[in-house]
């Protein structure tokens, strides 16, 4: 069976090879399908979640239709790679480019989040998922900080799955501030230049307990990460998709990790020694 670049294979299905002789409770088969190896999950997911403006022109609606059939592709996927035993979902909602959009789409965006952190504190917390956020977050307005904090807080011991929003996001951005606040501690005297290595600027990241992303996955048909998780995805996978955003089902997650599956993830190495 082949599987086109998009990840699906040629019959539309989202199958490929059974899991390798491993043993997998109805339950899970239910859930995952035959399609994925549930030793093999990605821990971390990150998704673009581009093209909803053009899910909205498409349709003759305006723009702002587009984020709010987005919003609910958010909680499509979020259920969904929760089912699946995701443990890290992060999604680029809003990036620090995005702040050059015409005032009145940020404040609809703005609108649109706020709307949303808070209504779906009650399904987060019975789904035990933790959220978070990442980006620089003092730039966002009060009411969205607010709110974001508040459910941030609530859900902080829940521990199925952590749904990180990048709000305010850059990946360029990131690694200033992080650079920062490395040359703050060298200037304090608590750190020297010879003493800093990888792990030194990953600590100084925006969440620097998450583990890189496995799978980058980007809707729309755009080839490109945008500025988005530049030094965490260095050897993640990519998975790009001409499905918009607003279209993006569970089925097409289930894809883009069947094909994630099939990767022979080497790190630079001549072999997978995982
Ligand atoms: C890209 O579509 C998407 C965004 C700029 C924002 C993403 C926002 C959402 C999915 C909705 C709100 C988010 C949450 C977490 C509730 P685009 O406008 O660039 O699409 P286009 O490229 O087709 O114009």
């Amino acid at each position: 069976m082949s599987t086109q670049h998009d990840g699906h294979t040629s019959n539309g299905s989202a199958a490929i090879a059974s899991p390798m002789g491993s043993e997998v409770s109805s339950e899970a088969e239910r859930v995952l399908g035959p399609a994925l190896d549930p030793a093999k999950l990605p821990r971390h997911v990150a998704i673009i979640m581009d093209g909803n403006g053009r899910w909205a022109v498409g349709r003759g609606l305006p723009r702002i239709l587009g984020h709010r059939a987005g919003a609910d592709a958010v909680r499509r996927i979020t259920e969904g790679a929760c089912e699946l035993g995701i443990q890290a979902l992060t999604l680029y909602a809003f990036s620090w480019e995005n702040w050059s959009r015409p005032s009145e789409e940020i404040r609809e965006l703005m609108g649109l989040l706020e709307e949303f952190i808070l209504s779906e504190l009650r399904t987060l917390k019975l789904q035990h998922v933790r959220l978070r956020a990442i980006g620089r977050l003092d730039e966002l307005p009060a009411g969205v900080l607010a709110k974001l904090r508040r459910v941030m807080d609530d859900t902080a011991s829940e521990d199925r799955m952590t749904l990180t929003l990048a709000l305010s996001y850059g990946g360029r951005q990131e690694l200033l501030d992080a650079t920062r606040r490395i040359a703050r501690r060298v200037r304090d005297g608590q750190l020297a230049p010879e003493q800093i290595d990888e792990a030194t600027i990953s600590r100084h990241l925006y969440a620097p307990d998450l583990p890189d992303p496995d799978l980058v996955i980007r809707t729309s048909g755009e080839q490109r990460l945008s500025n988005f998780l530049l030094w965490e995805s260095s050897y993640s996978e990519l998975y790009m998709t001409p499905t918009l955003w607003p279209d993006f089902t569970k089925d097409d997650l289930v894809r883009a990790i069947a094909d994630y599956q099939q990767r022979d993830r080497r790190f630079g190495r001549t072999h997978n020694r995982e």
